[in-house]
C-alpha cells in the first residue's frame, strides 16, 4: 500500500518534476539575463539529498519522476543519481524517469540513460537556422544539439522537441520544425512564453497565443485532436500531412489546471504546487536535520493538500513578471 498525495480539489500528484541544478551552460533570451547570477553551491542539494527527495515523493505515490534545471545534465556526477534512482523502476514503484535537457551534452549521456531505464527524453530547441540558434541561446552551436539528438536516437531513446513560442520568431520557424521533428519520428510541443523572473525586457514583447497561432496553422496544416498519452499538460493533434504529433502547451490562454497532476521541487529543496504561484515549502531543512524521511513526507502531504486551483501568472504594467523567480530555479 502507497499512500496518496491528493490536494483539496481532488487532484492526484502522481508527476514530479525536480530541477537539479539552476546552472546551464545557455543563456536563453526568454529564460535568463546574459549575466544570470547562479545560486551558491551550498544552497542547492546534493545528491544523496536529490535521491532521498525523490524516495519520500515515490513513497507517496509519485509514479513519473522528471529532473530539469537548468541543465540538468551539467550537473557533475548526475549519472550517479540516474543510477540511484533506476531502483524505483527496476523495483516498478515508478513507471517513468525522464528528463527535460537543451541537447548540449545529451549526445554525451545518451546510453548511459538508456541503461538507466530512461526512454524518452524533451529536447529544447527553438529554431532550425545556426544563427538564430546562437541569437536565442546567446553562443549555443546547433550543430551541437542536432548531433546529440542524432545520438539519443541511435541509442534509443523517444525524443520530444519542446519549443517556446516566442512572437516573432515562432512564424517563421514553425514549417521547419515541424517537418523537421515529424521527419524524425519525434514529437513537437510548442509552448507558450510565461512570464516567470526578470530577463531584461518587456515580457509582453514576447508572447504569442497559441490558441490564436493553432488557427493560423490549420490553413496551412490538417490537425485532428488527439488524445494525450504522455500525462503532461499538452493538448495533441496529429499533422495529416507528416503523420506526426503536434503538441500545444497553453497555460497562458487555456488553462490545463483543473487536471493538473505535476508538483515541482527547486534545485534547492522547495516544493511548489503550482509553476504559476508563489506557494511553497522548504523540504530541505527538514531534510537535513534528520536521516529519516517522516518530517519530510509530512510536510509533502501538507502542502499538497492546499495546492491552489489554479495559477497565477502576471504581467505589470512595466512588462516586469509578477513571478520573479526563474524557469532554471524551478525547471520548466
Ligand atoms: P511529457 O511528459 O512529455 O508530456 O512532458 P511535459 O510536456 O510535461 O514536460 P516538458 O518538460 O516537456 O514540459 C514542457 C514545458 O511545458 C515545461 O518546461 C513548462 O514550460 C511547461 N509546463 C509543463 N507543465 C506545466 C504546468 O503544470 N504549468 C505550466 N504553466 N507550464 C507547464
Ligand atoms: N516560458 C516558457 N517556456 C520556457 N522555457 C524556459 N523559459 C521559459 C519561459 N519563460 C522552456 C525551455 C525548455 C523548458 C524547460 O522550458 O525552452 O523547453
Ligand atoms: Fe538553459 Fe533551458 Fe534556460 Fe535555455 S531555457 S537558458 S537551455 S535552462
Amino acid at each position: 500500500f502507497r499512500p496518496e498525495l491528493k490536494d483539496q480539489f481532488g487532484r492526484q500528484a502522481t508527476y514530479l518534476r525536480l530541477s537539479i541544478t539552476d546552472r546551464c551552460d545557455l543563456r536563453c533570451t526568454y529564460c535568463m539575463s546574459e549575466h544570470m547570477t547562479f545560486l551558491p553551491r551550498k544552497e542547492v542539494l546534493s545528491l544523496e539529498e536529490l535521491e532521498r527527495l525523490v524516495t519520500a515523493f515515490v513513497d507517496n505515490g509519485v509514479r513519473k519522476v522528471r529532473l530539469t534545471g537548468g541543465e540538468p545534465l551539467v550537473r557533475r556526477n548526475v549519472m550517479s543519481l540516474f543510477q540511484g534512482l533506476s531502483r524505483h523502476l527496476a523495483n516498478g514503484a515508478l513507471d517513468e524517469l525522464t528528463l527535460t535537457t537543451n541537447g548540449t551534452l545529451l549526445g554525451k549521456y545518451a546510453k548511459q540513460l538508456v541503461d538507466c531505464g530512461v526512454k524518452r527524453a524533451n529536447v529544447s530547441l527553438d529554431t532550425l537556422c545556426p544563427e538564430k540558434y546562437a541569437a536565442i541561446t546567446r553562443w549555443g552551436r546547433l550543430e551541437r544539439v542536432l548531433d546529440s539528438i542524432e545520438k539519443a536516437q541511435e541509442a534509443g531513446l523517444h525524443i520530444k522537441i519542446n519549443t517556446v513560442a516566442v512572437k516573432g520568431k515562432i512564424e517563421e520557424e514553425i514549417d521547419d520544425l515541424i517537418k523537421f521533428a515529424h521527419g524524425r519520428g519525434m514529437d513537437l510541443t510548442l509552448i507558450e512564453t510565461m512570464p516567470l523572473g526578470d530577463v531584461g525586457f518587456d515580457r509582453n514583447d514576447q508572447y504569442v497565443s497559441l490558441s490564436n497561432f493553432r488557427n493560423e496553422l490549420s490553413k496551412r496544416w490538417t490537425m485532428a485532436d488527439i488524445k494525450d498519452t504522455t500525462g503532461g499538460p499538452s493538448r495533441y493533434v496529429r499533422v495529416g500531412e507528416t503523420g506526426g504529433r503536434l503538441g500545444f502547451i497553453t497555460p497562458m490562454s487555456h488553462n490545463f489546471c483543473s487536471t493538473c497532476n505535476r508538483v515541482r521541487v527547486s534545485c534547492t529543496g522547495t516544493l511548489y504546487t503550482c509553476m504559476g504561484s508563489e506557494g511553497s515549502v522548504d523540504l530541505r531543512d527538514a531534510l537535513r536535520s534528520s536521516e529519516s524521511n517522516a518530517a519530510v513526507e509530512g510536510l509533502i502531504r501538507e502542502t499538497v493538500f492546499a495546492k491552489p486551483e489554479c495559477h497565477n501568472f502576471s504581467i505589470d504594467e512595466t512588462g516586469t513578471s509578477g513571478i520573479k523567480r526563474h524557469m532554471s530555479f524551478l525547471g520548466g
